[in-house]
């Protein structure tokens, strides 16, 4: 099978450059090889990755039907998502179970959602010490976290919340760092020695997150007024074309899948928004501006509308995209692009970042302007943070949408300084992109 050029170097040196250097390595390999190329990933078939434009729409726009992604996704952490989870389904099973799972992140549903991610914004931030730095990654991810919890599995506050937030919490940060991370994806290492492995401790503080998601599933489908619009209400409620409703351990997976999905990326991009627009003073000073012509208690939806701040989201999604490539395809039928003739097995991934990082699109590519956003509009294959095609992201307009409210929230009350933004490098923690640990803001009296 001849498959596009890619680096000679051994698998093993692959994924260690990947896991560690992602984007060192990435931009090594598109500068060698240009915007089609083969890299070698330990346990995986070789993998295409592109950063064409016209072959990523054709990607996006092929018959679902030629691709795998059960088989792709398998990459992803089962361990963590449940193999019932809609990332591992394909053809009718996955567009039935997308069907199910969407109606609480459309568009209409946001108006529910905008005076509640406000609140916990507010009370998150109100915590917080004059003079005493935070650590903005974890800030945000408390944020991020409570939200999902709150308006997608419908939790109220009290000690399920709490304690299913502590837990979730510990178990994603066990993958906090770049060696870390690799755990998730390299099933030889995914080995039981004890509470105090990694992998160990992993297992248990999942088992107690399982029991108390468990609990809440019970609890709910055993109410008989069950009239949530949450999406585990109306998981519940829902029935398939067969009339059966979904088993305990597919909800759980579902919810554990929105969990994950839902709250590390949205983390990530919180934070780098922050680090941009605190690095460059004269974005800070733009978005104030237009966030202060709204008074001093904006209407969610109005805060959605402002045209800079969607331009500052879109750009930090661009730049520091916390998702690198899109899910990985793998092809069952003969796929001919740029040239080859790629062969059933292969597997084909649109890699979201180099295709954010071309010249040719985004002149000065390393550069924060948001202006590119409001100057031209960019079709879903230039610009495509959350995937494309079928699989687009579920959560797109839920993530945009908390983006937007939750930076308002934080500039519009404090005034964050820093004291060591040269310091702070990107770094995959668990499967998201998010700048290093030493990014801490410094909150002062406005
Ligand atoms: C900034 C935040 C987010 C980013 C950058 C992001 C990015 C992505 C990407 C790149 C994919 C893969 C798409 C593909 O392969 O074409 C994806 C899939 C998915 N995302 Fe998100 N996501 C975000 C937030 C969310 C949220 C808030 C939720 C739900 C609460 C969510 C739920 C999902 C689900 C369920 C899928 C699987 C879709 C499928 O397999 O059909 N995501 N996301």
């Amino acid at each position: 099978m001849k498959f596009p050029e890619g680096p000679r170097s051994p698998e093993l040196i692959q994924t260690i450059e990947l896991i560690t250097n992602s984007l060192n390595y990435l931009e090594r390999c598109n500068q060698r090889y240009g915007d089609i190329f083969t890299i070698r990933f330990l346990s995986y078939p070789p993998s295409v990755i592109v950063s064409n434009p016209q072959a990523i729409e054709e990607i996006f726009t092929a018959d679902p039907k030629i691709f795998n992604l059960e088989q792709g996704n398998k990459i992803l952490p089962p361990a963590l998502l449940g193999a019932n989870s809609v990332i591992f389904m394909d053809g009718d099973r996955h567009e039935e179970r997308r069907r199910l799972l969407s109606p609480p992140f459309r568009g209409e549903r946001m108006r529910v959602y905008g005076q509640l991610i406000f609140d916990i914004t507010q009370q998150i931030i109100s915590q917080w010490t004059i003079g005493k730095p935070f650590q903005v990654r974890s800030a945000m991810q408390q944020i991020s976290m409570q939200t999902i919890l709150r308006a997608v599995f419908g939790l109220n506050e009290g000690n399920r919340l709490q304690q299913l937030e502590n837990l979730l919490t510990s178990m994603m940060n066990i993958f906090s760092s770049p060696w870390r991370s690799s755990f998730l994806f390299i099933e030889a290492l995914q080995r039981d020695l004890g509470p105090w492995s990694l992998w160990g401790n992993f297992l248990r503080t999942r088992k107690q997150a399982d029991e108390l998601i468990y609990e809440e599933i019970h609890q709910r489908r055993n109410d008989p007024n069950l009239s949530g619009e949450d999406v585990l209400s109306l998981a519940i409620a829902a029935r398939d074309s067969q009339g059966q409703s979904m088993t305990p351990i597919e909800l759980r997976d579902e919810l554990m899948t929105l969990l994950v999905a839902g709250h590390d990326n949205v983390a990530s991009s919180l934070a780098w928004a922050l680090y941009w627009i605190h690095r460059l003073p004269e974005v800070r000073k733009k978005l104030l501006t237009e966030i202060e012509t709204l008074g001093s208690h904006p209407e969610p939806l109005e805060v959605t509308q402002l045209p800079y701040l969607e331009a500052v989201c879109q750009e930090t999604l661009r730049i520091c995209p916390p998702v690198l490539f899109t899910f990985p395809r793998i092809l069952q039928a003969p796929f001919p692009i740029m040239g080859y003739d790629l062969e059933p097995g292969t597997l084909i991934s649109p890699c979201i970042y180099l295709t954010h990082q071309r010249p040719d699109l985004y002149p000065e590519p390393k550069s924060f302007q948001p202006e590119r956003f409001l100057a031209k509009k960019f079709s879903p294959f230039e610009f495509f943070p959350f995937g494309g095609g079928n699989r687009r992201c579920l959560g797109v307009a839920f993530a945009q949408f908390e983006m937007k409210l939750i930076l308002a929230k934080i500039l519009s009350h404090l005034q964050l300084t820093s004291t060591n933004l040269d310091s702070i490098k990107p770094q995959l923690r668990g499967g998201t992109l998010a700048p290093s640990e030493n990014f801490y803001l410094i909150p002062t009296l406005k």
